[in-house]
């Protein structure tokens, strides 16, 4: 192992940068040469990097976004894409590389694996936390946070003027944003796509409360849950409660991560330039039972990570 390359890819989460910090200082400890390409997977198709030393990674630990830029990538979900990337790793003599990013990318780099001798271990960051093989991404404790604070907030004024609130959050097309979310804030419910929404369970669960003199409420809605706007539109119409409809938004995607996500983005890096060092590739590097363990890439590929329904039922028993 004389060059590792590092990339980010996909939805930025905060938290990246200290894990581009991390990967760069472990390897440079360990002797090697370390190439950042920019903008995801299209830096490494256009061949854009450049060459990274610890000074190049001082300050940025406690800032949001990504410091190498992020794309999404349609070229790369072409063969011909793959291969253009595969020849530039060769060309710059890129013997391992790091893959920051969510599930897509790691779809991504199991294509690449195929076309390059290059070994590649995979860093999961998205504020989705939906990728198998570690209970927590980087960015995801962020998230959380950011959202919290947001609904905090909106909480006030729903108990001033006695409304129901719907809050829409990220999380792509899984629930565990929006379950972590609403379980902090004390949601009166919380709506997941893994859950089909019965608008009826909704209508009654809010008069319940209403009959139980809770005159205000917040509902957490995961974007894939369904169209938010009118989920709200249905239950004002249907129950009489005043409801309104505010969107977090990406505002989830920035912000200084926390020390937890910055911790976590230190430990996944240093266990994937660890892999590389000793010529292990195709791996994904998580965080399971409070070990920084790592996984089969094509394993963390090929399957849903499962929501936590006990968490679910959980967060309905504390919103009696
Ligand atoms: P994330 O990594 O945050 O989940 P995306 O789902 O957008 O973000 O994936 C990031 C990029 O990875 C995509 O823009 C695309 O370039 C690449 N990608 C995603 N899925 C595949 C796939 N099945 N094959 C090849 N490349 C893919
Ligand atoms: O994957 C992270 C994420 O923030 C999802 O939660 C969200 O649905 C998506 O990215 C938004 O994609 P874009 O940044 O391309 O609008």
């Amino acid at each position: 192992m004389k060059t590792v390359g590092v990339v980010t890819s996909g939805g930025d989460a905060p938290g990246m940068n200290a894990a581009i910090r991390a990967v760069v200082r472990v390897a440079y400890a360990k002797g090697f040469r370390v190439l950042g390409f920019e903008r995801g997977w299209e830096g490494l198709i256009s061949n854009c990097f450049r060459l990274l030393n610890p000074r190049s990674v001082g300050g940025i630990i406690q800032t949001g976004g990504t410091m190498l830029l992020t794309s999404r990538c349609p070229e790369f979900k072409t063969l011909e894409g793959i291969r253009k990337a595969a020849e530039n790793l060769a060309a710059n003599k890129v013997d391992g590389l790091v893959v920051i990013g969510g599930d897509g990318s790691f779809r991504g780099a199991l294509e690449l694996s195929r076309e390059t001798d290059a070994l590649i271990v995979g860093v999961p960051a998205t504020i989705d936390n939906d990728v198998y093989g570690t209970e927590e991404t980087i960015g995801f404790d962020t998230a959380v946070n950011t959202a919290v604070a947001e609904i905090d907030k909106i909480r006030d004024t729903a108990i001033s003027h006695e409304r129901i609130f719907v809050v829409e959050v990220m999380g792509r097309k899984r629930g565990f944003l929006a379950l972590a979310v609403g379980l902090t804030v004390g949601a009166e419910m919380i709506l997941v796509p893994e859950v089909p929404v019965s608008m009826e369970e909704v209508y009654k669960t809010v008069k319940e409360n209403a009959a139980k003199g809770k005159r205000s409420g917040i509902i957490v809605a995961a974007e894939g849950a369904g169209d938010t706007r009118k989920i709200a539109r249905e239950i004002e119409q249907n129950t009489g409660a005043e409801v309104r409809l505010s969107i977090v938004g990406y505002a989830q995607r920035g912000g200084s991560p926390t020390a937890r996500s910055r911790l976590l983005a230190s430990l996944l890096a240093c266990e994937a330039v660890n892999l590389l060092a000793q010529d292990i590739g195709k791996r994904v590097v998580g965080l399971q039972k409070g070990e920084i363990t790592n996984i089969d890439l094509e394993t963390s590929c090929k399957n849903v990570k499962p929501l936590n329904f006990e968490m679910l039922k959980l967060a309905k028993v504390l919103a009696t």
